[in-house]
């Protein structure tokens, strides 16, 4: 068997290793399992790769290598649960530079035909996009750059005037790259590109981040698989499909569950100016922690809701004794998670992994929905947009259309919250002045802890 032969083969395994991992992801029970055999299958790939380069000095490799692997370690270790979004934006910024460093290696020593000069100009430009856009969506997320939606007058003009230079730049240097005309305009293909990514993000506000990151993170594997036709590496190619397609899969589901278009993410400016609500009507009842374990204490059936404020306070391992106490006192509790709670894809479902709530009790918002109408309690722990009634009934709402939880449908609802601040959308929710609402202002981990110490008298 010749040697490139064994190598394929190998990376047909780990290819297998990467799709595997992908499929138990879509589990909790297996989500482990999958991220670590995927990361076999990099780990595989690297040294398949290393071996069949002939590389000449490991050094700079082994100083990357464990430089990188440092610095991702400590990184990934210290970040706060509600920070993650951020980290991921960076993530993901490094791999599309990453395709662009790749790419314009691949300039140097060889000779390069017009095919070539096409991908590698196609990975600089979707690498630098992904690059300068991820900082500008970490810089709103972390809030080191304003939040707000950066609007202003013939921007889509300004933006497509950008994108037609590229690819005018693009084709003369494809056709000419080893001329002077061709290596200037490389060079106006990366600047522009860089620029590009910012400009493409600005006009998107904060709240939308984390399908921009989503979304940007299936850029980063579209440079990667260009980058793979650069270097004629079969599995950079697969790799970056996957994350190309997932990401693009990921942002999609997200899409679809805030009832929005990706058009309408991307360039509504939403969050930009403040919409008008209709007028609420009823009035706020608020009740102390004693009071709220009164009607938990006599509830047979609970619901809990849990939203980005649950993720704030790190209420997690609280709301997991209370969610024992209520079954010790013979009460039936499930854990109703919003596909959007939170800010990133799965938020809730990992902080509640964390607190070791049995994944037998979580339960999808189509499948409680139905039944909401007969559960004595619900929860609301830190959510707002996703259990706001405003999406069902309000047509003027900018929300209308996104599904929710039917959390006013359960008997009694007690939501917990600090204030009547609005959440992510910035929308009043008519649910916190309902008839069977109750309030519990204060810190959810607070409240929550406040509720516990009533159980245990
Ligand atoms: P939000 O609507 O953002 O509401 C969170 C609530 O938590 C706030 O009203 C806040 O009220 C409360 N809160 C914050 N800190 C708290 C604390 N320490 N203790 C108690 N309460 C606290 O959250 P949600 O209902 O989870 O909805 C998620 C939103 O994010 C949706 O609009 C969704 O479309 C959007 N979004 C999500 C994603 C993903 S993938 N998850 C992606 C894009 C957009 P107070 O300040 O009064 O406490």
């Amino acid at each position: 068997m010749s040697g490139q032969l064994v190598i394929n083969l190998i990376y047909i395994l780990s290819a297998g290793l990467f799709i595997y991992g992908l499929k138990m992801l879509t589990s909790p029970a297996t989500a482990r399992q999958g991220n670590r055999l995927s990361a076999i299958g990099m780990l595989i790939a690297i040294v398949v790769t290393l071996f069949d380069q002939n590389i000449v000095d490991f050094t700079w490799i082994i100083v990357g290598l464990v430089v990188g692997s440092a610095i991702g370690s400590i990184a990934a270790r210290r970040v706060e649960m509600t920070s993650m979004p951020e980290l991921v934006a960076l993530f993901n910024g490094f791999g599309g530079l990453a395709s662009v460093t790749v790419a314009c290696a691949a300039l140097f020593g060889s000779e390069v035909s017009t095919g070539l000069a096409a991908t590698i100009i196609l990975s600089i430009l979707i690498g630098s996009v992904t690059f300068t856009g991820s900082l500008v969506a970490y810089g709103k997320l972390s809030e080191t750059i304003p939040s707000k939606a950066v609007l202003f007058a013939g921007q889509r003009v300004v933006n497509g005037a950008i994108l037609l230079s590229i690819i005018v730049a693009a084709v003369i240097f494809s056709l000419n790259p080893d001329t002077t005309s061709g290596s200037n305009a490389f060079w106006v293909v990366i600047g522009l590109s860089f620029l590009l990514g910012i400009m493409v993000v600005i006009p998107i506000g904060g709240a939308d981040m984390p399908v921009v990151i989503s979304l940007l993170n299936s850029y980063s594997g579209l440079a990667a698989c260009a980058a793979g036709f650069v270097l004629n590496n079969n599995l950079l190619i697969v790799a970056g499909s996957l994350v190309g397609a997932s990401g693009m899969i990921l942002t999609n589901i997200m899409c679809k569950a805030m009832n929005r278009s990706l058009g309408n993410v991307l360039f509504s400016g939403f969050g930009a100016v403040t919409q008008q609500a209709d007028a609420i009507e009823g009035e706020v009842k608020p009740v102390v922690a004693a009071d709220a374990y009164l009607i938990l204490e006599a509830a047979s059936s609970v619901a809990i809701v849990p939203g980005y404020g649950m993720a704030v306070a790190q209420a997690q391992h609280a709301v997991q004794e209370l969610a024992e106490q209520l079954e010790e006192n013979g009460c039936e509790v499930r854990f109703a998670v919003h596909p959007v709670a939170g800010r990133m894809p799965g938020h809730m479902n990992v902080l509640l992994a964390e607190a070791n709530v049995p994944y037998d009790q979580l339960v999808e918002m189509d499948d409680i929905n139905p039944q909401m109408g007969g559960i004595d309690v619900a929860i609301v722990i830190g959510a707002n947009d996703v259990v706001n009634p405003a999406a069902l009934d309000q047509e003027s709402s900018p929300i209308y259309g996104m599904p929710i939880i039917h959390v006013h449908e359960a008997g009694t609802v007690i939501v917990l919250k600090r204030s009547m601040a609005t959440g992510f959308a910035g929308l009043d929710n008519a649910l916190f002045y309902g008839d069977n609402t109750r309030m519990l202002f204060g810190d959810a981990k607070e409240s929550v802890m406040g509720m516990v110490a009533e159980f245990k008298g």
